[in-house]
Parts: C-alpha cells; structure tokens; sequence
C-alpha cells in the first residue's frame, strides 16, 4: 500500500473541508473520487490547483469497474466515504437517487474494497481501513425529556434520506463481521461551515436575509438539531481514522442544541451587526413561516461520551465562535455563493417552496 487515501465525495460540503484540512494536516495523499452531482462544487477546492497530493478523479462510487482501477492503481491505505445524496428534502421528493448512491453505490464500494483488501498481504491488512461517514439521522426522532443518541441507540429512521444510509451502515457493518473487512462508522449531528450548499437551513438563511428574501420556517420551527462545526467533524474523522477501534461506530457531535428558530435568530443577529440592511431594519423581519416537511423529526442529539472518553476528541468550536465564523466566511466568499445559486439550485429553490424567483 502507498501513504494515500481514497476519499469519495470530497468535492461536497464536508468532503471538501476534510480534504483541505487533510492535505494541510497530514502527509498522505489524496484521491478524490467524486460524481460532481449539484452538491459537488469543485471550485470548493480551487487552492489544490496543481498540488500534487490532490488527485481529482470524476465518477461514481457505484461503477466498480472504475473504483477496481483506482484502487489498483493508487494502492490506498484507507478509504473514506463521504459520496452521498445529502438533503432530506430531495429524499422526499424524489427518494430513486439516494437508493442509488447511498445504498447501491456503497454496496459496490464494499464490494471493490473487499477485492482489493483480499489480495493485500497480511500487515497491510491489517493496516487498512474504511471508514464509512454516516449521520445521528438514523437514529430517529428524540422526544424533549430523551437521552441524546448513543452507539447503542437502535436504528429507527424516518426519512427516505435517513433510512437510505441506515442500510449503508448495516452494509458496512457486515462487512466487517462476515468478511472482516476493517470498517470503522461515524455518526454525526448536523454539520455547517464553509462551502455549505445554501440549500440547507444555516447557508439558505444568510443568503435568503442578504438577498432581501423570505427566511423560510418549516412548521413552528421548534425542531431541534445538534449543530458542530465542519472542521471539527473533520478532525474527529481524522482522530477514527488514526486511532479508532476497527468494527466501532463513533458518535461525533457538539452538544449544541438548538431550535431552528434561535438558529435563525442568532444568524439575524450577527448579520445585523456586519452587514446590516440598507433600511436599517433587523433581518429578523424576514422571517416567515411555511407548510411543515413531511415526517419531519422534532429531535436530534448526539452524546458525543465515546469518541472523548476513547480517543480523547473534543469539538474546538463553541456553536457562537462556529457560527459566527461561518456568517464571516459567507459574507467574505459571495462570488462562491452566486455561483452555486445559479442553475440547478434556482430550479430546486423553485420546486420546493413553489415561489417565483
Ligand atoms: P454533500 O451533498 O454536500 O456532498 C456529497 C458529495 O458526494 C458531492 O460532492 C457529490 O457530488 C458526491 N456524490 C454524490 N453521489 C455520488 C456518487 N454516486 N459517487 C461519487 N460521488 C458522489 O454532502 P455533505 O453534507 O458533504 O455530506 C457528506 C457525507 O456526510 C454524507 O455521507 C452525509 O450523509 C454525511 N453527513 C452529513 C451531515 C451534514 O450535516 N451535512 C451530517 C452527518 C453526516
Ligand atoms: P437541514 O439543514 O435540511 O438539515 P436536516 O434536515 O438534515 O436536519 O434542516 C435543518 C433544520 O431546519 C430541519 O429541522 C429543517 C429546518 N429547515 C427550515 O425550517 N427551513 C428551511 O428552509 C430548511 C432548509 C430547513
């Protein structure tokens, strides 16, 4: 095996930081394999421009033709998988693709993997791993008084998204218990940052209140989410990686939670403070509320005990230092945001809250 990493979906929101910090961070290279779906923004990593331990490579993790060849060829000593349809919504409104990619494609991932692991000789087969980046969203809906999610919460998931990589961890985890293959599964609340698509609540509402328009509430916006800073995820993946119990899975998370609506508030806040509105009116005016996702989860939160007690990880942002650098990253990369609101997003924006743009 060489020191270089397969990673797949690296062009993505939580991809491309894990990229980046990666090659900032560690000594190995990367290979990038990813489909360029929407979500897949290469611009995201514009800085690698000719960096020669970044290797882009367009395709699907389902063509197990291509994924043999890149594994012949590149020899990597660990695989991470990122590649995913990502958003709740689409999974309800159209659920064909995450089947697809999340279920099918991992399937043929592990499939490709278990080939080229077989054929490694004993101590590099021992050294590899193949670490699966799943979500807290398969564990279901919390009710206000529950626990928040541990490793050995049962699976319960709600949302063609959620039940999709549901599969794809008890894919991974299969494979670990009749082939041995040497997986290691995090499962993470709900990541923002730099490079976030603004499709999803945190990005939608600073370029909604910038650009003059509705910030969108789905029912009483009084669902609760776990918010953690993408950098940190990153290092916790990069902490399982190293150091993680081959067969385990890892809840990562930052013990923020969070109703939307404060979310939002705060967003409006900050952004009252650095880049207030020509009128002088708070971006709180903004608000509006709208029809509820269907089956929408109320709860989400991660106790993130083991990965701190077992491998010593702990978040480096508080959710007001996090969320106030991100305000500060969207307001300093607007070009970013205008080009990946153009196209397909526009059209995506318009089919899903039915409003004329
Ligand atoms: P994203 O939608 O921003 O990026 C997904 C990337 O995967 C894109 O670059 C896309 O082009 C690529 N891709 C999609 N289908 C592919 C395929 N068939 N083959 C190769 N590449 C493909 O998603 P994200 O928010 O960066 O999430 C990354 C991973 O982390 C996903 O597995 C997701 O389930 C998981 N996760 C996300 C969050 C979150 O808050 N965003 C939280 C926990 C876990
Ligand atoms: P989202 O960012 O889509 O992440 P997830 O559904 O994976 O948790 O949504 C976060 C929360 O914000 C979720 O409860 C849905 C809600 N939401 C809104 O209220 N308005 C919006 O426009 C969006 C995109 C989400």
């Amino acid at each position: 095996m060489k020191n270089t990493i397969l990673v797949t979906g690296g062009v993505g929101f939580i991809g491309s930081n894990f990229v980046l910090d990666w090659i900032a961070s560690e000594t190995a290279s990367v290979v990038n394999l990813d489909k360029l779906t929407y979500a897949g923004n290469l611009q995201n990593l514009e800085s690698l421009t000719g960096n020669s331990r970044h290797i882009f490579v367009r395709g699907d993790i389902g063509d197990a033709e291509l994924v043999a060849k890149l594994l012949a060829e590149h020899q990597p000593r660990a695989i991470v998988n990122f590649a995913a349809e990502s958003h709740v919504d689409r999974s309800i409104h159209g659920p064909g693709e995450f089947i697809q990619t999340n279920i099918v494609g991992t399937f043929q991932l592990l499939e490709a993997t278990r080939a080229y692991w077989g054929a490694l000789n004993e101590e590099d087969k021992k050294a590899f791993r193949f670490l699966h980046v799943s979500t807290d969203e398969v564990y279901g809906s919390l009710k206000p008084e529950d626990p928040a999610f541990k490793e050995t919460n049962s699976y319960e998931p709600n949302s063609p998204y959620s039940a999709s990589k549901a599969a794809s961890d008890h894919l991974v985890r299969a494979y670990h218990h009749t082939y041995g293959l040497p997986v290691l599964t995090t499962n993470c609340s709900n990541n923002y940052g730099p490079y976030h698509f603004p499709e999803k609540l945190i990005p939608l509402i600073i370029h909604n209140a910038l650009a003059g328009k509705a910030l969108p509430i789905y029912g009483d916006g009084q669902q609760v989410r776990d918010w953690l800073y993408v950098r940190d995820h990153c290092s916790a993946i990069r902490r399982v990686l190293e150091a993680g119990r081959v067969g385990d899975t890892y809840n990562v998370g930052g013990w923020n939670e969070k109703p939307n609506l404060d979310v939002v508030h705060t967003l409006c806040a900050i952004l009252d403070e650095l880049s207030p509105r020509a009128d002088g009116n708070a971006y709180a005016e903004q608000v509006t509320y709208v029809t509820d996702r269907l089956g929408h989860d109320r709860r989400y939160a991660i106790d993130a005990t083991k990965i701190h007690r077992e491998l010593g990880w702990k978040p480096g942002e508080t959710f007001e230092s996090g969320i106030r650098k991100t305000v500060q990253w969207y307001l300093a990369n607007q070009t970013w945001v205008r080009n990946v609101t153009s196209g397909d997003y526009t059209n995506w924006i318009q089919k899903n809250y039915k409003v004329e743009d």
